[in-house]
């Protein structure tokens, strides 16, 4: 998973690419660079490490060479980046994009992966090409400089044709320098136009600043981008019309808005988030029809499958859907196991698909899989017009906005809020409760996002605690149904962040083995929401503190260290969240970690 620009315009591109590219860094940033034409071929600037890495790269350029063709750099016009995210080649300067054909006449940068690039390298290697990097995707530099005849349309379905996998391609002719060429198959790629010029890029932040204009490119659709228009056509060649969208985020919405970091300023975006969430849900709009006509009679079976915080999201629901549904059957799996198990699920099946950025790889592999087997798909989704949105039978988009931070925060607020509102439809449906019980428990929903203001007021409480708690080498995070399931998020949250080792176990589990872990100088955090529950996870509490443990309770009883608003059980892991993703993201910004951007981790895993 990488990030990929290209501009061809009037202005200077490389400052232009260079801002797109710290917009995309959350899709990876093991390494990036740039490609522009240089007056004799294409000339590539790239660097292992961060964008600013580059940046420098490129400005000791710049400032050195009086005399050399990169003094044209303040002038190019039109420039191709990529910041990678490593899967074929480790991460390197020679392995970085943009890669280019031997004769430096065409240049590539990738977002995916190729699965034949193996006896597509050994069919160029026959013909005499040779290879420079270890990736994947210098396989389609090559091929496309193999076939190039000048005419780019034919070259570009060629490649294409050849290449199995995903892709979402930029590419640049050396004897075309003002013109970009992009194509793509299950990865992203949004083509935005602006009045001084044109992009392509892996998400709309990137070019947010320029233009909020932009065209989805579907699936093996062409783009040919000259300075001044854009032309679209089919992998048959033939030219076809699009239709362009506007965003309505404004550039401020992807920006950090005065917060150290993009986790706090999303954090503290969640009592707006869940609010739009809600309306779009129950108010007027597109997520509104989906669920006025969505009918959960005809199914026999939930399956809800996920990856990470949003499989999290998933198990919290079960208990939800289990309580007010009383549905025979709702199953949580993970979408990468889900996708191999031969999953028993037929067309009285409902496969529920949750995922932020609606690119995850394993996550669109269990629809496909769910498909495959006449299930019915209703995916919960960020992203718009991502691949899982477009392909799912129902979509129901959160209204998170876009999400920077690695670490998911808002997005998964959201998930829940909407399975919660879910549940409680279907409930309706099956007359396993009342329209009475109904009412008041869409009004418990209403009333979490004011509560989840409530708790942001406790942020420097929270802070306090969770500075203290730095010193811990391991901290589990306990809890007793819902509260278990919250507890698996908030664990999730903390040794993403703050690589500090970390489990969450249900209360009950404990004494089967985990508690010969609980030692002196070890933390536990305590969920207590549950009322009928609230003596047993008490006494759990009770033998992790006699064995020696430092205990934080995070409950809605007096006693608790930090106290929630009272709120309906069902609904509470929207609260203790809040509470985890601040203590979670104040133990790592006390250790001084790059927290939007946690080691080895990406933003939107779309490999497996
Ligand atoms: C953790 C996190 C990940 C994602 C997971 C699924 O903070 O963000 O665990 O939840 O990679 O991603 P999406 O929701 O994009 O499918």
């Amino acid at each position: 998973m990488c990030g990929i620009i290209g501009y061809t315009g009037s202005q200077n591109a490389v400052p232009v690419i260079i801002e797109g590219l710290k917009k995309l860094e959350y899709r990876g940033y093991d390494s990036a660079g740039i490609a522009y034409y240089d007056g004799n071929g294409i000339n590539v600037l790239k660097r292992k490490g961060r964008i600013a890495e580059l940046e420098q790269y490129i400005s000791e350029t710049i400032h050195n060479c009086q005399s050399s063709v990169n003094c044209q750099l303040s002038t190019i016009n039109c420039s191709l980046g990529h910041t990678r995210w490593a899967t074929h080649g480790e991460p390197s300067d020679i392995n970085s994009h943009p890669h280019v054909g031997n004769k430096r006449n065409i240049a590539v940068v990738h977002n995916g992966i190729i699965e034949n690039y193996k006896q597509l390298k050994e069919y160029l290697q026959n013909k005499g090409v040779g290879f420079a990097s270890e990736t994947d995707s210098e396989v389609i530099a090559q091929l496309a400089e193999y076939y190039y005849n000048g005419d780019i349309l034919e070259t570009v379905i060629k490649v294409s044709n050849r290449l199995e996998g995903s892709y979402a391609l930029g590419i640049m002719f050396c004897d075309k320098p003002d013109l970009l060429v992009a194509v793509k198959k299950d990865n992203p790629l949004i083509i935005g136009v602006s009045k001084h010029g044109n992009f392509i890029a892996s998400d709309i932040p990137a070019v947010l600043k320029h233009t909020n204009k932009v065209f989805y490119l579907e699936d093996k659709e062409i783009v040919i981008l000259y300075k001044e228009r854009v032309e679209f056509y089919g992998i048959d060649g033939e030219p076809i019309t699009k239709t362009s969208e506007i965003i309505s985020w404004s550039v401020d919405d992807a920006e950090k808005g005065g917060e150290p970091h993009f986790m706090l300023k999303e954090i503290k975006e969640q009592p707006k988030t869940l609010r739009d969430t809600i309306n779009s849900l129950i108010k007027d709009g597109e997520n509104k029809k989906v669920l006025d006509n969505f009918n959960i009679i005809r199914y026999n079976k939930i399956v809800i499958t996920a990856c990470g915080s949003a499989y999290n999201a998933g198990f919290a629901a079960k208990y939800v859907f289990e309580r007010l549904c009383r549905f025979p059957s709702v199953e949580v799996e993970l979408a990468s196991e889900f996708r191999y198990k031969d999953a028993v699920i037929d067309d009285k099946t409902l496969v529920i698909l949750i995922s932020q950025s609606g690119e995850t790889a394993d996550t669109i592999a269990a629809m496909r899989e769910a498909r495959a087997k006449n299930a019915e798909t209703l995916a919960i989704v960020n992203v718009v017009g991502s691949t899982i949105a477009k392909e799912a039978d129902y979509c129901i988009y959160t209204a998170a906005g876009p999400e920077i931070a690695v670490a998911t925060t808002k997005a998964f607020s959201a998930q829940l809020i909407t399975l919660y509102i879910l549940a409680v439809k279907f409930a309706l449906q099956l007359n396993k409760i009342s329209p009475e019980l109904g009412n008041s428990l869409m009004e418990e929903i209403v009333s979490v996002p004011e509560k989840t203001a409530l708790i942001l007021e406790q942020v420097d409480e929270i802070q306090k605690h969770s500075s203290a708690c730095v010193v811990y080498k391991s901290i589990f995070f306990i809890g007793r149904n819902i509260d278990y399931a919250i507890a698996l998020e908030g664990s999730l949250k903390l040794k993403e962040i703050s690589y500090i080792h970390s489990e969450a176990y249900a209360g009950g589990e404990l004494k089967h083995g985990t508690i010969s872990l609980i030692e002196d100088g070890t933390l536990v955090v305590a969920i207590a929401n549950c009322k009928n529950l609230h003596s047993k996870i008490m006494s759990n509490v009770e033998q992790v503190a006699s064995r020696g443990a430092k205990v934080i309770i995070v409950g809605n009883s007096p006693e608790s260290d930090i106290v929630l608003p009272d709120c309906n059980e069902l609904f509470s892991p929207s609260l203790s969240v809040i509470v985890l993703q601040l203590f979670g993201y104040y133990v790592a910004a006390n250790k001084g970690l790059d927290i939007d951007k946690p080691r080895n981790l990406a933003k939107s895993v779309t490999v497996e």
